[in-house]
């Protein structure tokens, strides 16, 4: 994504701690990604602190191949740095992006029959109507912040209507979800973190107590009629899952859409093509996302002695493996700089690759279609008013403030 930002330069590699939220919010890596992908594709990021080293996989094949290995790479020990050099995640084996084998099978069938096409189909509805109204009042105002006023509205909407959120909790939800995942803050610390994430536990766990055996057809009811393994899912599966679908596709696709007004801002040949209509918007939507790819990194641990692009790895070593890097690597994409809405193929890695490859990615796909589209159909032009502001994290990418002036078409 074009934000100015300082380069670093690769000679700088031993200095850089890349679990480092300020350096991935404060500085453009793509000269230390491309050094990484050419010289040393497996990089070992040593100890900071009471952290310990874990390795950094930055080419496209090598990325794919830890993905599509959950036996030799594990997700339960954590699947983010944040939890992995903590020393793991207490929903492991509970929580659907971090359980494997057969229970991650189970779940991830129960939670798959709510993120059909078809069963996404009133709500995908429902997310258009809500781009074009958001649209229609940025519009009318003049100016807008399109992350707070546009895209916030969004995907947190379309994740309560999927978990029958009541209409009055949403904007508390909201809050609690920036702070618990990304951080819009320099300054903000972990303990915030943590509160807000106790929130959000706290919060589902009131909402589901009230839904079970209530006749409610969302998903929150859906897991607590469900079972695996002959077992009914507990309160707190319950509850972490709804709290996962919350994190994982809240503040990922609004980045997504805000990263995708920047992109047309910066790139007018890019935007004049999608008003003219000479690239399709599931195309452009695929470009969007390769180009933004909001999750930075995912996080693995080695389940035994192993080798990855030909280097070895110790059995219990954290291994991470940067979406950043591969969506720029040179080997897969022509000209991996440069935005072209009408890139094809696109084998980007931004809803990772295998056994847990987003569930959300139908949902997102359809919210990121639903901005272009309204962007291309009601607006004229876009002119930026004021400073970005960075997402402070090491796991997602992108702003979270674009002060916006929009013309009508
Ligand atoms: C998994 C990215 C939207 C729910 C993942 C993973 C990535 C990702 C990289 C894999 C994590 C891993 O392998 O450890 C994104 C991005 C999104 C997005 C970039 C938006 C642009 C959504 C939405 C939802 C969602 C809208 C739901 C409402 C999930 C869930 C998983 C997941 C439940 C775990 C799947 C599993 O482990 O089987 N996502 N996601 N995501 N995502 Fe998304």
């Amino acid at each position: 994504m074009t934000i100015e930002r300082p380069t670093i330069a690769p000679e700088e590699l031993d200095t850089l701690d890349l679990a480092d939220p300020r350096l991935h919010a404060e500085s453009d890596l793509s000269a230390v990604w491309r050094h990484l992908r050419e010289r040393e594709p497996v990089h070992w990021n040593p100890a900071a602190g009471s952290a310990p080293g874990f390795w950094v996989v930055t080419r496209h094949a090598d990325v794919t191949s830890v993905y599509r290995d959950s036996t030799r790479f594990t997700s339960e020990g954590g699947n983010v740095l944040e939890t992995l050099l903590a020393g793991g995640d207490s929903a492991s084996g509970r929580m659907l992006a971090i359980t494997d084998g057969d229970r991650h099978t189970g779940l991830r069938r129960i939670l798959m029959s709510a993120f059909t096409s078809r069963a996404l189909a009133p709500i995908v509805e429902s997310v258009r109507r809500t781009v074009n109204r958001l649209l229609r009042d940025a519009i009318e105002k003049g100016s807008c912040d399109f992350a707070a006023d546009v895209a916030a509205g969004i995907p947190l909407g379309a994740i309560c209507d999927l978990l029958g959120v009541p209409d009055r909790d949403r904007d508390h939800l909201l809050s609690l979800t920036s702070s618990a995942l990304g951080s819009h803050d320099a300054d903000s610390t972990a303990a915030d973190a943590w509160i807000a994430k106790s929130e959000i536990l706290l919060y589902f766990a009131n909402l589901a107590r009230d839904r079970r055996g209530s006749g409610h057809s969302d998903v929150i009811a859906l897991l607590a009629g469900s079972s695996v393994g002959g077992l009914p899912l507990d309160d707190d599966e319950v509850i972490l899952n709804c709290y996962s679908l919350i994190l994982g596709g809240d503040e990922t696709a609004r980045l997504s859409m805000v990263g995708a007004a920047l992109a047309l801002l910066n790139h007018p040949d890019q935007w004049q093509a999608l008003k003219r209509g000479e690239t399709g918007i599931d195309t452009a939507v695929e470009e969007i996302l390769r180009w933004t790819t909001p999750a930075l990194h995912s996080g693995r641990t080695a389940t035994s002695d192993t080798v990855v692009g030909g280097h070895p790895v110790s059995a219990g070593d954290i291994v991470t493996v940067w979406n950043a890097s591969a969506n720029q690597d040179e080997q897969v994409f022509d000209t991996p700089g440069h935005l072209r809405l009408n890139r094809t193929p696109n084998k980007h890695v931004t809803f990772a690759y295998g056994p847990h490859f987003c569930l959300g990615a139908y949902l997102a796909r359809a919210e990121i279609g639903a901005v272009l589209t309204g962007l291309r159909d009601t607006v004229a032009e876009m002119e930026q008013t004021g400073p970005t502001r960075p997402v402070y994290s090491n796991f997602l990418s992108g702003i979270s403030t674009l002060p916006l002036a929009l013309k009508p078409a």
